[in-house]
């Protein structure tokens, strides 16, 4: 079971996420302990007051470091001096995450998810309790909680026994580092539009191929730098997702 902690000052944000949802199944079936505390509970001032003003000026507050450190301490826990959990800062100075982090981090025992807010951490905070700052792109949010969610649901998704579908991330986009390509269900024909009819074919080697080459030719249009070498795909990759792409259009068009 991987347990995961959160330290917010909004955990109320975090009701509806943990209740519902593929999270909150994960939960039930005790894939997942996933708790979510208040870091005023660790102020220790009459207010509960958990920022303060930057030194040397500059707009907005910072968190202050001692709640956040006695938070990070009582949760994460210490055995002969080390650490037992992984802790992260969700900010936007992290390292950005991608999928290959997040079957990482699917893999620890015990995580603990700080959520920054105003403008910024105290950089003790970071040098003395956290293991890494983690981005979950290259925008501003207002604090970490979205952030922290995202995180959640990445890696509660692949913890084992909890999606029906082992296959559906072994074939999801990202998996094999390319993007997934287009997907149908029923009816065959909608607005004129009909399914390619290769998915139609029951012919599972033919599909197999099919996907494989939309999956390519997506990536080459939409995300070149995911494909090897120099951003452009192989010459063989690219005939490929030529037709691919010219199969999906006439497809496409025949109603
Ligand atoms: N907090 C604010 N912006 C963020 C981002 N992009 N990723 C993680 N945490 C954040």
């Amino acid at each position: 079971m991987l347990r995961i902690d959160v330290v917010t000052i909004f955990p109320g944000l975090f009701e509806p996420f943990l209740g519902e949802s593929m999270v909150g199944i994960a939960c039930e079936r005790g894939k997942a302990r996933i708790e979510v505390h208040d870091l005023r509970d660790w102020a220790t001032d009459r207010h509960r007051t958990v920022d303060d003003a930057p030194y040397g000026g500059g707009p907005g507050m910072v968190m202050r470091p001692e709640p956040l450190v006695a938070a990070i301490e009582a949760l994460a826990g210490e055995q002969g001096g080390e650490r037992k959990a992984r802790v992260i800062l969700l900010s936007p100075r992290g390292r950005r995450l991608d999928q290959a982090r997040v079957e990482d981090l699917a893999r620890e025992e015990h995580l603990v998810l700080v959520c920054g807010r105003y403008e910024g951490v105290d950089q003790r905070v970071i040098d003395l309790a956290v293991d890494e700052e983690i981005s979950i792109g290259d925008y501003v949010l207002c604090g970490g909680e979205v952030a922290a969610m995202a995180v959640v649901e990445a890696v509660t998704r692949l913890l084992p026994g909890v999606l029906g579908n082992p296959e559906s991330t072994e074939r999801e986009s990202f998996r094999r580092g390319l993007l997934e390509g287009p997907q149908y269900t029923r009816p065959a024909e909608f607005r004129g539009r009909a399914v390619p009819e290769v998915l139609r074919s029951g012919d599972h080697g033919k599909v197999a191929g099919w996907h494989e080459r939309q999956a390519r030719a997506v990536t080459r249009e939409r995300r070149p730098d995911l494909l090897a070498g120099d951003g452009e795909p192989a010459t063989d990759e690219r005939e490929a997702s030529e037709r691919a792409e010219g199969e999906r259009k006439k497809e496409g068009e025949r109603t």
